[in-house]
């Protein structure tokens, strides 16, 4: 089987239930939101993560803010509040922005039963996005011909979008083809999105995957095990330029060096078309708790962390960028980045 089982974001239709990713694999919990303050707090401290998740969560915020203040009379200013608040969650993962845009142009157009219209909204940026991650799959896995191996970094599939996956969705769709592709993940520290998320996520679909230590990428692309290294994007610029979890760019540049190939996979939606470089896509810096040891978290102590949660890989290192509009091979070689894909 090898169908995606997970699901990181149900909607009830009165209430947004969140799959808690703070406490997987050993807890499978889901929390219930009914207000907009409930899913910023969800998304700021990560129970639900991933860049199209994350823009997808609030969306979903924004119609219980407008189910929940529609019938006082400053409904629009308490709404754009909100709004406003949701937008303060995380700032690198541009879907955030996109899918809040999306549902400020609703609330902008439409004058009756606007709570309908902003659900249909919602629900349609959800049911898209799946339907995006489908299609890169196809279009990933035919870049696949010919690999026996693949290494992913940090989680990027159904519990990280809509359902299915981006660089995961690819994974998935090369194994449906009955393809012998053995699967390694990389544990992505700090937070182990790999060896917490994407290891049980690819379990419960019955796709079988090995865990590597960060450490140990140089050593497996020496190996000769791994021939694409695929992975997700929080932001992508017009030249190519990715954003994406920390590590990403060590990887890019280890597979340069071992001539493994690099492949990056994310919506549209990921893509700024706004930046024409990465150059000023803002980083996340997240507590330095999340690794440092309680016994060094004190106030005089001399010893502090730094906690970069992303880093952007220049397009130079990157052979393919892989959206639902299809496939750009080696960015950099193209004058207008990847512009042929904005439709
Ligand atoms: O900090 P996170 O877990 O939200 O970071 C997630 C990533 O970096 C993913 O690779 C990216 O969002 C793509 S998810 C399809």
């Amino acid at each position: 089987m090898t169908n995606e089982t997970v699901k990181a974001l149900i909607w009830t239709g009165k209430t947004l239930e969140v799959l808690d990713q703070r406490q997987l694999p050993e807890i499978t919990n889901y929390d219930s939101y009914s207000d907009a303050a409930g899913v910023t707090d969800a998304i700021k401290s990560m129970r639900v993560r991933g860049a199209p998740a994350i823009g997808i969560a609030a969306a979903y915020g924004v119609v219980l803010s407008v189910k929940q203040h529609l019938k006082s009379e400053n409904w629009q200013q308490l709404v754009a509040r909100d709004i406003e608040m949701l937008a303060q969650s995380r700032p690198t993962a541009v879907n955030l922005f996109w899918a809040l845009d999306k549902m400020k142009s609703v609330l902008a157009g439409i004058h009756d039963d606007i709570l309908a219209a902003v659900a249909m909204c919602a629900i349609n940026i959800h049911a898209d996005d799946k339907a995006a991650n489908k299609k890169m799959g196809e279009f990933g896995a035919d870049l696949l011909t010919g690999a026996k191996g693949v290494m992913t970094h940090c989680n990027t599939g159904s519990l990280a979008t809509g359902g299915y996956g981006t660089a995961l969705g690819v994974i998935r769709s090369a194994v449906a083809r009955d393809k012998e592709l053995n699967v390694f993940a990389g544990e992505t520290r700090p937070w182990l999105q790999g060896a917490r998320l994407t290891v049980w996520e690819l379990s419960q679909d019955g796709i079988p995957v090995t865990l590597i230590a960060d450490s140990a990428a140089a050593w497996l692309m020496k190996s000769g095990k791994i021939d694409w290294i695929i992975v997700g994007a929080d932001r992508i610029a017009a030249n190519g330029d990715t954003a994406n979890k920390i590590g990403t760019y060590s990887l890019a540049t280890l597979a340069k060096q071992h001539g493994v190939k690099f492949m990056v996979v994310a919506p549209n939606s990921t893509i700024d078309w706004h930046l024409e470089n990465g150059d000023n896509i803002e980083i996340e810096y997240r507590t330095a708790r999340e690794f440092l040891p309680a016994c060094y978290d004190t106030p005089n102590s001399l010893v502090s962390a730094w906690n970069p949660v992303f880093d952007i890989t220049p397009a130079t290192l990157i052979d393919a960028i892989v959206t639902e509009n299809g496939v750009v091979l080696n960015p950099y070689e193209h004058a207008n980045g990847i512009r042929i894909l904005q439709k």
